[in-house]
């Protein structure tokens, strides 16, 4: 049985059968973690048959690709709740945003919608309607949200600020000898731990709440940021300023004359990071633990990988 109150405020999760999409990446291994711990029937849906491995014992593993719906038949059958945290943060397999994160989630979701599914999970990004103006990646993620929201299954969508893993950029520069801030890094943000978020993503299941906001404990600038990245590092902080008007000017070239896997990574960061990206605080994992253990080589957090999944490996196939 769980002690993780994160996951006890969920006990009616209990004995739910689940399917985690993205389980593979850094947020998608939280949540399979915190469902397994919360006692529900995990199924993840994977793209490559050695990825079983990544499981704790017991997960029940799809081989299925997002971008061909055919493979997919069979990965809802017999779940109640779909958990997506299926998306492109970097690009590398000449696929577009659209082609992931619009029609990979719309293929789960229309086969959700055929075999029953009671609930959809979706985790889109804090001000998406608002960034989906300006951002290609956004604009794929939101137009999938305009598909959720139409869709007869109940569904919940959870906006989370900038996850830990990301944050680990800066400890990265760091480590180099000099963190990059835009402008005078006086921007804030609460940047979240892929448990928190994964705790977060629970409470929304087991509730009735259609759109989430949702961000860590600590309120920071990135200027603080850095700061924390050279103190885990116990050095001393070199912050270096890049004028705000000239990434903006770089991001906005190069969406012009570069494809979309060469300027969206780019365009995200920039319009995350040139603005407040402050969300309701919740969870408890501190920002200064994460770089402190990351640095210390303790920054895996999530045991039970790499065992060899004892869960069933299937495919439409
Ligand atoms: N990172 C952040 O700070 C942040 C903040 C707010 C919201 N979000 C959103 O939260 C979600 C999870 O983020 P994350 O940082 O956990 O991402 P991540 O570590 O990059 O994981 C992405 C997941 O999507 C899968 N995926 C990517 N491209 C795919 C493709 N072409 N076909 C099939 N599967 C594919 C990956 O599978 P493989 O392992 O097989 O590549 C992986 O399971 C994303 O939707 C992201 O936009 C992230």
């Amino acid at each position: 049985m769980s002690t993780d109150p994160r996951t006890d405020s969920s006990p009616s999760m209990r004995g739910r059968r689940v399917l985690v999409a993205g389980a593979t990446g850094y947020l998608g291994r939280h949540l399979v973690d915190a469902l397994v711990g919360a006692g529900c029937r995990v199924r993840v849906l994977v793209r490559r048959r050695e990825q079983a491995v990544d499981f704790p014992s017991g997960v029940d593993v799809f081989v299925g690709q997002v971008t061909e719906s055919a493979t997919l038949s069979g990965a809802t059958d017999g779940v109640d709740v779909v958990f997506s945290a299926l998306g492109i943060t970097r690009q590398r397999d000449g696929v577009t945003y659209m082609d992931v994160d619009y029609r990979g989630n719309l293929a789960l979701l229309r086969l959700a919608e055929s075999t029953g599914v009671s609930r959809f999970v979706y985790v889109s990004v804090l001000h998406g309607p608002d960034l989906r103006k300006t951002v290609r990646l956004v604009s794929a993620k939101e137009k999938f949200v305009d598909a959720l929201t139409a869709s007869p299954v109940s569904s919940v969508v959870v906006r989370p600020t900038g996850y830990f893993s990301d944050m680990g950029e800066f400890l990265t520069m760091a480590g180099r000898g000099a963190v990059y801030v835009f402008g005078g890094g006086h921007l804030s943000i609460n940047p979240i731990s892929g448990r928190d978020v994964a705790a977060a993503c629970l409470r929304a299941a087991d509730s009735n709440a259609t759109d989430v906001p949702v961000g860590g404990p600590d309120v920071l600038t990135y200027e603080a940021i850095a700061r924390a990245a050279f103190a885990a590092h116990r050095m001393p902080p070199r912050i270096r300023h890049i004028p705000r008007g000239l990434i903006v000017a770089v991001a906005r070239a190069l969406a012009w004359c570069t494809p979309e896997h060469v300027y969206g990574p780019l365009q995200f960061l920039t319009a995350v990071m040139t603005r407040e990206m402050t969300a309701p605080p919740s969870g408890s994992d501190h920002l200064a633990d994460y770089f402190a253990r990351q640095v210390a080589g303790t920054g895996k957090s999530t045991p039970g990988h790499g065992a060899p999944a004892a869960g069933q490996v299937r495919s439409s196939a």
